[in-house]
């Protein structure tokens, strides 16, 4: 399916998101920052896609950041746009070709939804974590505020499928987003998970109201 739409993926995520998906991918950014003491940490970013999150952590934190995805077309995207320093691979986010406890911190945005087993994911991302790591899981979720999920709900299922299908060509993407999001945990549910996946200091912050939220949590 990604690599139906790679091609339009980037232009679409901007123009369906008003361009606010790129001060999420910020928060993530800052976020880790107070997070982590190292100067120049080692960051792995799950499910990269074309990149855009692996390049505001190279280029707001300098951090040294590796990309993986299963998908070689959004990669090849992504290898346009990475400075050559961002190593990028192709790796299944459930089975990553990394030893136990190699990095300060690990992000998945807009990833951990698509995974065959979104257990299996998070205890992968724990697996690969310095102990004192930490993830960072940025996903839509659900807006807190009644009038504003119903309006955002509308927008979701009825235009945002009939827009991206057009211009990628792919109906059956745009179908899939908002069905894989009411499906996908809540902001409590996936704390939970995350916890019983094995990690501590676990919180969230609802952005833009609840329609995406960016968890973190620490490998103890
Ligand atoms: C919605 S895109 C998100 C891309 C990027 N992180 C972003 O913020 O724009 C989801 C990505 O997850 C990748 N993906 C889904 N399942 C995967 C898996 N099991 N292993 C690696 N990548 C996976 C897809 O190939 C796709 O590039």
């Amino acid at each position: 399916m990604f690599a139906t739409i790679a091609g339009r993926y980037d232009f679409l995520n901007h123009v369906l998101s008003g361009n606010v998906d790129k001060r999420w991918r910020k928060i993530v950014a800052s976020r880790l920052t107070e997070k982590l003491p190292t100067a120049r940490p080692v960051i792995l970013d799950v499910a990269c896609g074309t990149g855009d999150l692996s390049v505001t952590l190279f280029e707001s934190m300098r951090a040294r950041v590796v990309g993986t995805d299963f998908c070689r077309p959004m990669l090849s995207i992504a290898a346009g746009k990475v400075s050559s320093e961002v190593e990028l691979l192709e790796s299944d986010a459930l089975r990553l070709p990394f030893v136990t406890g190699a990095f300060d911190a690990v992000t998945i945005a807009f990833g951990l939804r698509n995974l065959a087993s979104v257990e299996g994911g998070l205890s992968e991302l724990c697996r690969v974590l310095k102990p004192n790591g930490w993830v960072a899981v940025l996903e839509f979720s659900r807006p807190s505020n009644a009038v504003l999920r119903t309006m955002f709900g509308l927008y979701f299922r009825k235009i945002l499928p009939l827009l991206g299908g057009l211009v990628s060509g792919s109906l059956s993407a745009y179908t899939y987003l908002p069905a894989s999001v009411s499906r996908f945990p809540d902001q409590d549910q996936l704390a939970l998970l995350m916890t019983q996946a094995g990690f501590d200091q676990v919180s969230y912050q609802n952005l833009t109201g609840g329609i995406a939220a960016l968890h973190i949590g620490r490998k103890p």
